[in-house]
């Protein structure tokens, strides 16, 4: 299951504890991209969520809080990511669920309990590696979608030049159609980050 990026190791405890306290200051506009999700999400009604390399949970709590879901699924390879969400989703136990295991697996989906109403992702699309990558984990991220579900993802944005999985909107635009997402449509993007609408319609 492990498949780690350079010299990101998410299965180091050091490394994901640095991480998790800069992430918010490094990118202050962060919040603004926790506002814009729970924005959608409100539209929703009691919508089954899963979110899709959630790291410590900061994303989890921001939705948890404002939204009325019913189910919260945390996914993530990084045992120590996991144990953070754990600690800081205490006060959500009934809702929140947690799944380990690797998005770059053969059928990954395959043991989450689909469909779901919305799948969300910040910050982590990119770890699929390149473009071909990233349109196919789109495409199964279609599949664990209920017909008229939607994807909201928000992502490190390049330059146009593929790297490492890097896209650029268009790039993600592009990835998102071909994987069969329609009403694809540009939420909100701020510093290095961009985030989409798309919907599974069929
Ligand atoms: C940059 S962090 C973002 C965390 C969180 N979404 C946030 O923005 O606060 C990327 C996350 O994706 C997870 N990740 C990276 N590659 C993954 C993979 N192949 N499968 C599952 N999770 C992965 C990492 O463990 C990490 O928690």
């Amino acid at each position: 299951m492990r498949d780690h990026s350079g010299p990101l190791d998410y299965f180091d405890e050091a490394y994901v504890k640095q991480w998790a306290s800069a992430a918010n200051a490094k990118r202050p506009f962060r919040s603004e991209f926790f506002d814009a999700f729970v924005s959608e999400l409100s539209a929703l009604h009691k919508p089954r969520v899963l979110d899709v390399g959630c790291g410590p949970g900061f994303l989890a709590e921001r939705i948890l809080t404002a939204c009325d879901v019913a189910s919260y699924h945390l996914f993530d390879f990084s045992p120590h990511m996991i144990e953070m969400s754990r600690a800081r989703l205490r006060d959500f136990v009934e809702r929140a669920v947690f799944h380990q295991g690797s998005f770059l697996d053969e059928g990954w989906t395959e043991s989450l309990p689909a469909p779901f109403d919305a799948i969300v992702s910040l910050q982590t699309i990119h770890f699929a590696h390149d473009s071909a990558r990233v349109q196919k984990l789109y495409g199964e991220l279609k599949s664990i979608l209920r017909e008229g579900g939607v994807l909201l993802i928000a992502d490190r944005i390049g330059d146009g030049v593929d790297k490492e999985g890097v896209l650029s909107p268009s790039e993600h635009e592009a990835a998102l159609s071909k994987a069969g997402f329609e009403e694809i449509r540009l939420v909100h993007a701020a510093g290095d980050l961009v985030m989409f609408a798309a919907v599974r319609r069929g």
